[in-house]
């Protein structure tokens, strides 16, 4: 069973009441009520009330017999005031999130202003999810159901456009979380794209993570998850680009015994797996077309049926999905369900390629370089490595397509090759011209460009021209009529004529 918790603000009505009625027999007000009624293990309550007044309140709940509250003083200017309601209700609410992770909140509207109230509903549909009740005269202690949900609701529009609420928002300050100290950064590209999953992670809400290879994502997601208030429950990874095709129904969803050839036993999916915690789809754009509608279904529902069942099994997860592709344009290619779109994207957190980052490259390379020395620090024959300048300024003028795993892999690399202590250049220059095929790195990074409509193949074919022309000046020892030979021109002319179009003059 788990524990149940009272949170209410203390009211006038009722404060009043225990000052005059000092040997009430029977429950006087919303708070006395309810916990005449129900049964709580703890009661925090926040009151704005001198310390006479509290006692005499606190007396009247021991002649009640009613559990002994834990009563929070806070410093209101008016009972109206929505800021300083708003920031005492959450500290008990985080206060007793961290005392009680695993409690069952109540939160009780019916005592105190109606500011108060809306507070409280708030906070109880975002930031921490509970129950909410009222009581009255006639009927006694209710739920109170609010028919719609603010942070499906509410919560998209608000992240619609990155606009400048966005960027407002992403500015204000959230509180520290040490589950993203594993992501090193300090451009202020990544000190936004953190302040936003900081706020993301303490809602249940969709995320989607968006960035090119290496750039993060599930680092991000990892940090998410733990940041949220499943971190106690599963995080599992589901790579939809590695599942075969006719597999990603039994494996999201699972099978009962028989359903198919070869099913010779139950088994439950990745989502039934995840019950409380958390689904991380990497690269989600990879997932089969129809397998698209059963998962919107499963996440708009938050129920799962197993192949071969016919009943539904509720399951309570949390969904994060990334992908290095433009997830809109595949949208508007038709090759990714629209509504699937619009409801992982509720809240979309860029990561923004490694190139840039201002200041991060050498951030990072330190931390590696600390890490792989490490590593290596055990053998006897291994020297210590530091980067000499020149490698460490290469290291800021590469465009690392692969981004941060990209950057370790080289270091890792450059570590092996070195003899001596120190990295050079070189060996960092072949260090990235070794395993990474250039060609394929090229033409992936032209696909993006492309998809990113960042693609000019006039630029692209005026590179090529300037490199050509400079080649063939280099070998004529800067003679146009020798180079324009070489190139296949008529005569030197239309050499100057290229060269001046692609502005080498
Ligand atoms: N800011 C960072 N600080 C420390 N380590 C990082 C950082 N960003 C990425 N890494 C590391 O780089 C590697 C690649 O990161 P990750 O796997 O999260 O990227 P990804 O975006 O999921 O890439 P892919 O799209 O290729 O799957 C991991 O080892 C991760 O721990
Ligand atoms: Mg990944």
């Amino acid at each position: 069973m788990k524990e149940k918790i009272l949170i209410s603000w203390l009211g006038r009505n009722e404060i009043d009441f225990a000052y005059s009625h000092p040997t009430a027999v029977k429950p006087f007000g919303p708070i006395t009520s309810a916990l005449n009624e129900m049964n709580f293990d703890h009661v925090y309550l926040l009151s704005s009330f001198n310390q006479e007044l509290i006692a005499r309140f606190t007396s009247c709940l021991k002649n009640l017999s009613c559990p002994n509250p834990l009563i929070t003083e806070a410093e209101l200017s008016s009972p109206m005031n929505f800021e300083q309601i708003y920031k005492a209700t959450v500290n008990i609410c985080s206060l007793v999130n961290s005392k009680h992770p695993e409690a069952a909140l109540i939160y009780l509207i019916s005592s105190g202003t109606s500011a108060m109230a809306a507070v409280i509903i708030l906070i109880a549909r975002t930031l921490y999810p509970g129950e909410i009740i009222q009581t009255s005269a006639e009927h006694g202690v209710n739920g109170v159901s609010i028919p719609f949900d603010i942070s499906v609701d509410y919560v998209p529009r608000l992240f619609e456009n990155a606009d400048a609420r966005i960027s407002a928002n992403a500015s204000a300050t959230v509180p520290g979380f040490a589950e993203f100290s594993s992501v090193i950064h300090r451009s202020e590209e990544m000190v936004s794209a953190i302040r936003m999953a900081k706020k993301a992670a303490i809602r249940s809400i969709p995320i989607l993570l968006e960035g090119e290879s290496g750039t993060g994502k599930e680092l991000f997601a990892r940090a998410i998850h733990k940041a949220s208030l499943k971190r106690s429950n599963p995080f599992i990874v589901v790579n939809c680009g590695a599942i075969p095709q006719n597999l990603v129904e039994a494996e999201l969803y699972g099978y009962v015994k028989g359903s198919f050839t070869g099913a010779y036993r139950t088994k439950i999916g990745v989502i039934e797996a995840a019950n409380g915690g958390t689904v991380f789809f990497d690269e989600i754009s990879e997932l089969p077309f129809e397998q698209q509608v059963k998962l919107l279904r499963a996440v708009q529902e938050k129920t799962i049926r197993k192949i071969g069942s016919t009943t539904d099994v509720s399951v309570d997860f949390r969904i994060i999905a990334a992908s290095n592709k433009n997830l809109i344009i595949e949208v508007n290619k038709g090759r990714f369900r629209e509504d699937l779109f619009y409801r992982l994207a509720v809240a979309v957190i860029k990561l923004p390629p490694l190139r840039e980052r201002q200041g991060d490259v050498s951030l990072l390379a330190k931390h590696f370089l600390d890490e792989i020395n490490k590593e290596h620090s055990e053998s006897m024959a291994f020297k210590k490595k530091t980067l000499t300048p020149a490698a460490l300024q290469l290291l800021y003028s590469y465009t690392w397509p692969g981004n941060v795993r990209e950057l370790i892999n080289t270091l890792q690399r450059a570590v092996l090759w070195s003899e001596s202590e120190n990295i050079s250049k070189e060996q960092i220059e072949s260090s990235i011209l070794s395993t990474n095929n250039l060609q394929k790195l090229r033409s992936d990074q032209v696909k993006h460009e492309m998809l990113n409509h960042t693609f000019s193949m006039k630029d692209e074919i005026l590179k090529d021209v300037r490199n050509w022309i400079s080649i063939a000046l280099d070998l004529s020892g800067g003679s146009k009529k020798e180079a324009s030979q070489m190139l296949g021109m008529n005569n030197y002319q239309t050499l100057t004529n290229w060269m001046k179009r692609v502005d080498t003059t």
